[in-house]
C-alpha cells in the first residue's frame, strides 16, 4: 500500500510539541538487551517503524516482547535461540548491525545479513569488523553475510577507529562488555546516543567509562543483569521541529529535550536570524524557536558530534533555500546525502551541487509540488519545505519517514499544519 502526505503550505507552525525517545538510542539499546539473559524494561521508546522491525527480529530469534503500563517496553531475551539474522529481517534496517555485537558478545558467534537502511552513500562496516577482530573474533564476509565467531570467548584489546563511526563505536562497546579484560576504544564517536547506550550497559552491570569522549574504556564482566531504563529524547526529531518552526516563520515550544544536545542546531538557526530561547519550567527543559521573515544565508558543515549533525543537513537546507543570499552546505559524513536537492529544485529552489558542497542561492518563495522522499531525513526535509512553500505539495514514499518520526503528522497538525496522510 502506497502512502503519501498532502501538505498545504504557507502556515506558520504555532504551539508546543513533545519530543519522543531517541531513535538512534532505541535501535541500539533494544539489541543490547540481548546481552543479558534477563528482562529489561525500557521507557520512552519511540513508536517508529525501525523499532517495530527490531522487535519483530527479536521475537523471531526467540526473545519475548510486551508492553507494560502503557508505553513501557518489556524485553526478555532469555529465550533467544538463534544467532542467525537473515536478509528478510534486516533489508530496511541499517541499525541491524548492532545485533552482531550483541549476539557475539553474549553467545560468541553471530551471522548477520549485511544491513539495508537509507541510501546516502557507501556505508561500509569495516570499522565494526575491525573492532570485532581486535577482540579476537574470526570474522568473514561471504554470501552477503557477516559471520563472526569467537569460540574461546572475546578478549579485551585496544581498538583504534580509522573514522569516527557511531555504529562501530556502539557495536564494539557492546561486544566488549563481556570480553575478558579491558578494551579501549580510541577515536570513538561522542554522540548523545553513544552515551545513552553506555549508560544502559552500565545499568545492566557493565563497566564502561569515558563515553562522550573520544576514548572509551570497558572492563569486561562475566554476566549482565536486567534493568529498567529511560531512553533520552531524540536530538534529531527536536532539531527537525526547530528547523520547521524557523522555516515557516512560526513560534514553537519544543518539550522533552536535552538542551546541550541541540547547541549546534540552535547556533546555526540563530545565525540564520531565528530567535532560539532555552527555558526550564521547573519540571523540564524546553526550547522556543521563533522564525521571522526570510532567513540570512549561512554556511553549514556537517561533523561528528558536537558538530552540526548530518541528519539535519537536509532539513536545514529546506530552510535555507529561502534565505537572502548564498548559503554553502558541506556534507562531510555521507558522500551521497543530496538526494533531496532535485526535489527542492522542483519547488523553485536554486541549488548547485559540486561534490560534497551544495551552494544554495536563496529565492523569495517555494511553490508546492509532488515530491519523492529518497531516505528518512530527505523525507523530513521535504516535509519542512512543503510546510514553508506556497500551495499544495504531496510527499511520497513516506514509509521512509515512518522509520524514524513518531506520529509526525499528528504532531504537526497540533502545531496548526495542514497535513494529511493518504493511503492508496
Ligand atoms: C549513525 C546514525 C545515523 C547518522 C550517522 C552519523 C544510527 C542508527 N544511525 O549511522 O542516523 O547519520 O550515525 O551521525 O545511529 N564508516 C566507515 N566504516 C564503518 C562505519 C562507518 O567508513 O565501518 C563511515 C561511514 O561511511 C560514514 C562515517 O563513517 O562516512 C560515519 O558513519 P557512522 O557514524 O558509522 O554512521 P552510522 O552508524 O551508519
Amino acid at each position: 500500500m502506497k502512502q503519501w502526505y498532502r501538505i498545504e503550505g504557507g502556515k506558520p507552525l504555532e504551539g508546543a510539541v513533545t519530543i519522543s525517545g531517541a531513535k538512534n538510542a532505541a535501535v541500539a539499546i533494544i539489541p543490547a538487551s540481548i546481552l543479558t539473559g534477563e528482562c529489561c524494561v525500557l521507557e520512552n521508546i519511540p513508536c517508529i517503524e525501525d523499532v517495530h522491525t527490531l522487535l519483530e527480529i527479536l521475537k523471531r530469534i526467540g526473545g519475548a516482547v510486551s508492553y507494560t503500563m502503557g508505553e513501557r517496553l518489556r524485553l526478555d531475551s532469555s529465550g533467544v535461540n538463534s544467532c542467525s539474522i537473515t536478509f528478510d529481517m534486516v533489508s530496511t534496517l541499517r541499525a541491524s548491525y548492532y545485533l552482531l555485537g550483541a549476539l557475539l558478545g553474549r553467545y560468541g558467534h553471530a551471522e548477520l545479513s549485511l544491513p539495508g537502511g537509507c541510501v546516502i552513500g557507501q556505508r561500509p562496516i569495516d570499522q565494526h569488523i575491525k573492532g570485532m577482530r581486535a577482540l579476537g573474533a574470526h570474522v568473514v564476509v561471504e554470501d552477503g553475510l557477516v559471520k563472526a565467531r569467537a569460540d574461546n570467548g572475546l578478549v579485551g584489546s585496544e581498538v583504534y577507529f580509522d573514522v569516527v563511526s557511531v555504529g562501530a563505536t556502539i557495536n564494539v562497546m557492546m561486544a566488549a562488555t563481556m570480553a575478558a579484560g579491558q578494551t579501549t576504544l580510541v577515536n570513538a564517536a561522542k554522540e548523545p546516543h553513544v552515551v545513552d547506550v553506555a549508560n544502559f550497559l552500565n545499568m545492566m552491570g557493565a563497566r564502561v567509562k569515558g563515553a562522550g569522549t573520544d576514548m572509551i574504556r570497558i572492563t569486561g564482566v562475566s554476566k549482565l543483569h536486567g534493568c529498567d531504563y529511560a531512553i533520552i529524547p531524540d536530538q534529531i526529531e527536536a532539531g527537525t521541529y526547530m528547523v520547521a518552526a524557523a522555516a515557516t516563520g512560526g513560534n514553537v515550544v519544543i518539550k522533552n529535550i536535552i538542551p546541550t544536545h541541540l547547541e549546534a542546531i540552535s547556533a546555526k538557526l540563530m545565525e540564520s536570524g531565528a530567535a532560539v530561547v532555552e527555558g526550564d519550567d521547573g519540571r523540564e527543559f524546553f526550547m522556543q524557536v521563533t522564525g521571522g521573515g526570510r532567513p540570512r544565508a549561512i554556511n553549514v558543515k556537517t561533523l561528528p558530534y558536537p558538530g552540526f549533525p548530518t541528519d539535519l543537513q537536509q532539513p536545514m537546507m529546506a530552510h535555507l533555500v529561502k534565505a537572502h543570499g548564498n548559503s554553502f552546505i558541506m556534507e562531510n559524513i555521507f558522500e551521497e546525502r543530496f538526494n533531496h536537492v532535485a526535489e527542492l529544485v522542483r519547488m523553485g529552489a536554486l541549488i548547485d551541487l559540486n561534490g560534497r558542497t551544495a551552494m544554495v542561492q536563496g529565492v523569495e518563495r517555494l511553490t508546492g509540488a509532488p515530491l519523492f522522499a529518497s531516505d528518512l531525513r530527505a523525507g523530513a526535509a521535504l516535509v519542512v519545505a512543503a510546510l514553508a512553500a506556497k500551495g499544495t505539495s504531496t510527499v511520497h514514499n513516506i514509509e521512509l519517514i515512518d522509520r524514524g518520526y513518531e506520529h509526525l503528522e499528528q504532531k504537526l497538525r497540533a502545531l496548526g499544519a495542514n497535513i494529511t496522510r493518504h493511503v492508496e
